[in-house]
């Protein structure tokens, strides 16, 4: 097949977008288009019909969200437009064209009550606007098609964008002490990771045709981390001379309620890809080595 692999990428502007952004020039054989907001909003719904019929993707990857959980809380409406409704469009243009779809989805769909690792099969409760908001896209998406990936994961960070890991460097160069929660416990991911391998499950799927189940995946870093020791490793590994104090979240009260909790077992990732996840300690290490190298 001499026909270029066709990548559009919606939510082009975000975190997640401009990790694939960045690594787009690694894959020659590829073409690759992005869109920012303004470029394809995807809650106007004729716009992913009239997108997808002009690009001609193979595969597109949605990286667009409504992702602060706070201000989520007192505009709903308009998370569940780009969250929960627009998926769904996306998902019925992608059908119609024959695109394949990678969609991501959060562990905020879960309430933290399980005490142990979710598996794709456990029951869902979101605790906060967001969350449900998000639950809905799945659903909106699965209503419509089959030939997709969700791929929900959690606490992502990165080189772009604002995220914690970024927060935690500035606060601990400014302040020297930080107080971080200890009592919410999840799978820092690092958003390049999860870019290059969501481009490694289309390679896969696309280009081998190796037998991958479309469905639902959980995708996360290994290992499992509270904001607490996520803030040391990012403080140790930066080599910033600062104390982490772990507190409760009662001490900061949030509009959003979060889960305790949300754990994703991978293991369906990892039995049906053979695509390899690294530790969350070694996403870290990455992140700052790829910082110091982008400069
Ligand atoms: N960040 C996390 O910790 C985390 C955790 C779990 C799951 N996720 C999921 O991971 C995915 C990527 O997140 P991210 O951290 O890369 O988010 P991000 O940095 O906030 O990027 C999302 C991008 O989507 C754009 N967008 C919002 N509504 C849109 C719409 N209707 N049409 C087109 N673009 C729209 C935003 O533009 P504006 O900024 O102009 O609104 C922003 O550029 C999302 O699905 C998110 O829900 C994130």
């Amino acid at each position: 097949m001499n026909k270029k692999l066709r990548i559009a990428v919606t939510g082009g502007g975000g975190q997640l977008g401009n990790e694939l952004r960045f690594l787009a020039p690694h894959f020659p054989d590829w073409e690759f288009f992005f869109f920012t907001k303004v470029e394809w909003d995807i809650a106007i719904e004729s716009l992913n019909e009239e997108q997808v019929m002009k690009f001609k993707p193979d595969a597109v990857i949605n990286a667009a969200a409504y992702t602060n959980v706070e201000r989520a809380e007192d505009d709903s409406e308009n998370a569940l437009i780009s969250n929960g409704l627009a998926p769904g469009y996306l998902a019925r243009a992608c059908k119609k064209h024959g695109a394949l779809l990678i969609h991501i989805s959060t562990d905020y769909v879960f309430d933290g009550e399980k005490r142990a690792p979710y598996s794709e099969n456990d029951e869902v409760h979101p605790l906060n606007a967001y969350g449900e908001s998000k639950l809905a896209g799945e659903r909106a998406v699965d209503s419509v098609s089959n030939r997709y990936f969700i791929l929900r994961t959690s606490w992502l960070y990165g080189t772009f964008g604002h995220n914690f890991y970024k927060t935690m460097k500035r606060l601990g160069l400014e302040k020297g002490q930080l107080s971080v929660v200890n009592d919410q416990i999840a799978s820092p991911t690092y958003s390049r990771f999860l870019a290059q391998d969501i481009l490694e499950l289309i390679r896969l799927k696309l280009i081998e045709h190796k037998p991958i189940e479309c469905g639902l995946y959980h995708y996360t870093q290994t290992g499992e981390a509270s904001w607490f020791d996520f803030a040391n490793e990012i403080i140790r590994v930066n080599n910033i001379s600062a104390s982490v104090e772990p507190v409760s979240s009662e001490r900061f009260p949030t509009k959003a309620k979060r889960p305790h909790y949300s754990k994703l077992s991978t293991d369906r990732w990892m039995h049906n890809t053979g695509i390899a996840l690294r530790s969350w300690q070694e996403g870290v290490q990455q992140c700052a080595a790829d910082e110091h190298q982008t400069g």
